[in-house]
This record gives structure tokens, C-alpha cells and sequence, in this order.
């Protein structure tokens, strides 16, 4: 069947068109991080206003160039989570063209798009692995039986990865969205003596805490101001070795204490270079497997949705009628499985 997939939860706006038998995708991507630079993060109400102006043309040329609406066997949408203006925008869209063409509609967990987001590879992983999900709204490792079938493991009690990694790169002086712009600052740094803490490694269990690091490079600032842009870079260098060890060693643990022996990364901060060269060190010591989304599948997409949606779809999964609300918080573990 052929789905059109459309993701509208934060500040991008994603479009696609999946045919779930024969792989071919098309897609459309918007970023709104222009919009929201001067502001130095995400103006919710701004990020729906872009959503309505950008989506529906999007949508329009992409269908033309697909055969057109008769084309279309469904459509799928992100529910959730996220923001909740943002989200209507884009369930409001699906609703309505499943509505007028008389199509199935499927409300669709962001998350679940990142985790499945490196099926969309030549290269695919296989069930079940663990799945270290790593964006600016979340952190989760989660134990990945199957389509629909997640437990999660570990997660974020307060800041998330990504959201660290820009307030950090905020304190130095870097723009909005800062993850990338302070990997490449960290990468221009020589060896530094400067050591963060790796928070929460020497308690039991999955859980993480990103926002004492956030404080502890605000400190680092402070004393080490007037800041030389050598030292910018080291502080960036240590932030990040910080984050990307924390994460090995949280990651190593939920391989060990499930048995599982592939491990997968989505998400935009598993983008990071330094992540990825340090899981794959990692796996490889496990005799494990690590696997990334593409690139461009990492941050966030209209593919992704497209294709959970289209699996879920192609199982007969569809949303009732009087489903109309969207879901800012929604946990990956009430998601259904694939088939009962
Ligand atoms: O998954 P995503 O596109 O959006 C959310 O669903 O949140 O992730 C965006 C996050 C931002 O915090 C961004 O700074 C971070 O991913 N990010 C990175 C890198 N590329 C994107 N963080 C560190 N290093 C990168 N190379
Ligand atoms: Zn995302």
C-alpha cells in the first residue's frame, strides 16, 4: 500500500510517501530553525504557524508527484509526542484528507518513528536489539522485541541529551540548535585536561541526568573567563566526551543485563560522530552490533512516520473515527503491537 506520512511534533516539517511493498519513498523536508534562531529555541506558537503555511503545499506536491490522491491508501500522522499546537496542524491535516478521500488514518509515536528510522537502510537491524533513543525532547534506552512490543529500560529524569547538548552550546556563545555547532567546536580542541562528571554511572539501573552537566560547564565558564577560544573549545570537547561516555557506559549495561546483542541509535544526537565511533568501539568489544539511521534520518522526518505507520497500516491498524485529540505526552510501552 502506499501511505503518506506527515510529521509536524516540533520545528520540522516532514512529508512522504511510502509504498510499503516496494520500498520506494519520496520525501519532503522543512526546517523551521531559522525561524526560531533569534528567539534561541523553539517558539511553540511560531513552530505551528510555520506547520500550517508549509504542510499543505508540501503535501500537494508531493501527491502530484506520486500519482496524485487516487494514489494515496492511507494516511499517517504523528500524534505525539510533542507540541501540542504543532501536533494539530498535522493530525488535523490527516484527519481531514482521510476524511474528503475516504482513506484510513493512523496516528503514529514520534519515538517509534526514530527507533524504526534505521529499517529505512539497506542495512537493517534485526528484532529484538536495544535502542538508545537520543533527541531534544528525549532520552531513552529501551528493550525492542518487536514492532509495538518496548520496554523501556532507562530515561532522562531531567534535561534530555540533545536539549543539553544546546543549552551547553548556548553558554558558549553558539547558536540555536547547538548540538552540531558544539560537536565542531569540540572537534577543533586539542587534548584538554578539563574532566565533567559522568552523572548517575555509579548508581544501579538505566536512568540518566543531563542538567548537572549544563551547571557544571556554566561553573567551568565562570572560572575559566575571559574565555580564549581555546578554552571554548575544550569545554566543548569536555561536555561532549562527558555525554558520549555516559551514554557508552549506560548503553553497555542494558546490553549486558538483557542479553541482547544488537544496539540501535536514532534521533538527532545520534548524528554526533564522536557517539557513533564510540558505540561501534564498544559493540565490537560486546561481539555486539551497532546500528545508525542514515543521516538524514536521524533528526526528525516525514520517512520515519511514513514507515511505522505504513507497517502498522499493512497489519490493518487504523484510528477510530472519534479519535480526535493528539497526545504532548504519550510513553512508547502503550503503544499496541504490530499483530495480537
Ligand atoms: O530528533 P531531533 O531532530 O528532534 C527532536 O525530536 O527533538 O533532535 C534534535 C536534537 C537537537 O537537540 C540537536 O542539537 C541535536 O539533536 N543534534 C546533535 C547533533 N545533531 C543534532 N547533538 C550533538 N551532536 C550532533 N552532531
Ligand atoms: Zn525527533
Amino acid at each position: 500500500m502506499r501511505v503518506l506520512g506527515i510529521e509536524s511534533s516540533c520545528d520540522e516539517t516532514g512529508i512522504a510517501v511510502l509504498d510499503t511493498e516496494t520500498g520506494h519513498l519520496t520525501q519532503r523536508l522543512y526546517s523551521q530553525i531559522e525561524r526560531h534562531r533569534e528567539y534561541g529555541g523553539v517558539v511553540p506558537e511560531l513552530a505551528s504557524r510555520d506547520h500550517v503555511a508549509k504542510a499543505a503545499p508540501m503535501i500537494m506536491q508531493l501527491i502530484d508527484e506520486r500519482g496524485g490522491v487516487e494514489a494515496i491508501d492511507g494516511v499517517v500522522y504523528t500524534r505525539g509526542p510533542g507540541l501540542m499546537g504543532a501536533l494539530m496542524v498535522g493530525a488535523s491535516l490527516a484527519r481531514g484528507m482521510g476524511w474528503a478521500l475516504n482513506k484510513p488514518v493512523l496516528g503514529i509515536h514520534h519515538m517509534e518513528g526514530h527507533l524504526l528510522a534505521p529499517m529505512l537502510s539497506t542495512e537493517r537491524p534485526e528484532f529484538p536489539f536495544v535502542a538508545l533513543l537520543v533527541s531534544g525532547g528525549h532520552t531513552l534506552l529501551v528493550d525492542v522485541e518487536a514492532v509495538g512490543r518496548y520496554q523501556i529500560l532507562g530515561e532522562s529524569l531531567d534535561d534530555a541529551v540533545g536539549e543539553a547538548f544546546d543549552k551547553t552550546a548556548k553558554l558558549l556563545g553558539l547558536p540555536y540548535p547547538g548540538g552540531p555547532q558544539l560537536a565542531a567546536l569540540a572537534a577543533q580542541s586539542g587534548p584538554t585536561r578539563l574532566v565533567f562528571p559522568r552523572p548517575m554511572i555509579d548508581r544501579p539501573g538505566l536512568d540518566f541526568s543531563f542538567s548537572g552537566l549544563k551547571t557544571f560547564a556554566l561553573n567551568t565558564i565562570h572560572k575559566l573567563s575571559p574565555l580564549t577560544e581555546q578554552s571554548r573549545a575544550e569545554i566543548a570537547l569536555a561536555f561532549e566526551l562527558a555525554v558520549v561516555d555516559t551514554l557508552k557506559i549506560k548503553c553497555k549495561r542494558a546490553l549486558e543485563s538483557t542479553g541482547r546483542k544488537t544496539l540501535v541509535v536514532a534521533g538527532g544526537v545520534g548524528a554526533n560522530q564522536r557517539l557513533r565511533e564510540v558505540l561501534k568501539q564498544m559493540t565490537l568489544d560486546l561481539k555486539a552490533e551497532v546500528y545508525f539511521p542514515a543521516m538524514e534520518y536521524c533528526t526528525d522526518n516525514g520517512a520515519m512516520i511514513a514507515y511505522a505507520g505504513g507497517l502498522r497500516m499493512a497489519a490493518g491498524q487504523q484510528d477510530n473515527a472519534d479519535i480526535t485529540d493528539v497526545l504532548p505526552r504519550w510513553s512508547l510501552e502503550d503503544l499496541p503491537p504490530l499483530s495480537t
